[in-house]
């Protein structure tokens, strides 16, 4: 896990760019790899290309220019589009909107799962067998004959999860699921992928929340199209000049560490919640 490797990468972008026709484009020569296990955050505020790397990671977008390989496929590069490399890639990306609603299709909490799995054309049993074991890894087990529109945010959230993952994606991409939801519905989210990361899956995970990105192996900041941070999550945001200037906010220990030390409280930076409860309540903080 962590630095992605040539050979382990599930995704590779090369300067890649897409440009919608506004002023600047959307993307703008980004690099970027997502290895095999690997959990990658990607950070960034509104409309700094967020939603257009995932539609691009997930095989759904084709860029204008650089080069994309997804899943083992160069799906495009100076020959443009290769129409089947997609198609081909695609069955083996998932992704996950913002909006529940707009990934729920059916009425009942099991059929959703089962859709894509049956558009798959996969046999009965192994069907019942993917509808059972992700339910279970969402815990909405109890739910599984509900009616989706009655769950709550962060269930209906767990339920489009259950339903990509019931795919078997070897990639998994999250676009803002948090977003919507209330803390406790976040929360939900995060011990799913959490999960998913400790039973190796790979996962990119967009979000708005910075204390969201401090469990994953990787962080990257997206500035108006181009990644402007790059690193663990303590590399990155120990930036904090920088990652203000984009318009986020620091998590809450690297604030509270500036705090500190403003008042002459000694302590080591640190962007962990854990590592600075330590420190102060232990020898450490020169309290
Ligand atoms: N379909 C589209 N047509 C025209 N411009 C678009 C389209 N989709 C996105 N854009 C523009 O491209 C840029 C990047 O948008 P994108 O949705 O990728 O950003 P984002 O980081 O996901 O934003 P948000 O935080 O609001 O979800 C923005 O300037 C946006 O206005
Ligand atoms: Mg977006």
């Amino acid at each position: 896990m962590g630095t992605a490797s040539a050979d382990t990468a599930l995704a590779r972008l090369e300067h890649v760019t897409l440009s919608y026709g506004g002023p600047r484009p959307a993307l703008d020569d980004v690099t970027l790899d997502v290895g095999e296990g690997e959990w990658l955050c990607v950070l960034g505020a509104n409309g700094s290309g967020k939603s257009t790397l995932a539609g691009i990671l997930s095989g759904l977008v084709a860029p204008d220019a650089g080069r994309v390989r997804l899943a083992g496929r160069d799906v495009f590069g100076e020959g443009g589009v290769d129409r089947q490399g997609y198609r081909e890639a695609r069955r083996s990306l998932g992704l996950v909107f913002q909006n529940p609603d707009d990934q729920i299709v059916t009425t009942v909490v099991a059929d959703d799962v089962a859709f894509g799995p049956e558009n798959l054309g996969l046999p009965a049993e192994e069907i019942t067998r993917r509808v059972r074991r992700e339910l279970r890894r969402v815990a909405l087990d109890g739910l599984a004959d509900a009616d989706p529109t009655r769950l709550s945010g962060g269930q209906k959230q767990r339920l489009a999860i259950a339903g990509t993952l019931a795919m078997e994606p070897s990639l998994i991409v999250l676009d803002e699921p948090g977003a919507l939801l209330d803390v406790r519905g976040r929360r939900s989210i995060m011990h799913v992928i959490e999960r998913l990361h400790d039973a190796g899956r790979t996962i990119v995970h967009i979000t708005h929340f910075m204390e969201e990105a401090l469990g994953a192996d990787r962080v990257v900041v997206l500035e108006r199209g181009r990644v402007a941070l790059e690193g663990t999550p303590g590399e990155v945001f120990s930036h904090g000049g920088e990652i203000r200037s984009f318009g986020l906010d620091e998590p809450f220990a690297a604030r509270a560490c500036d705090a500190l030390e403003g008042r002459g409280v000694e302590v080591r930076w640190t962007c962990d919640p854990d590592d600075l409860a330590d420190q102060l309540c232990g020898t450490g903080a020169g309290l």
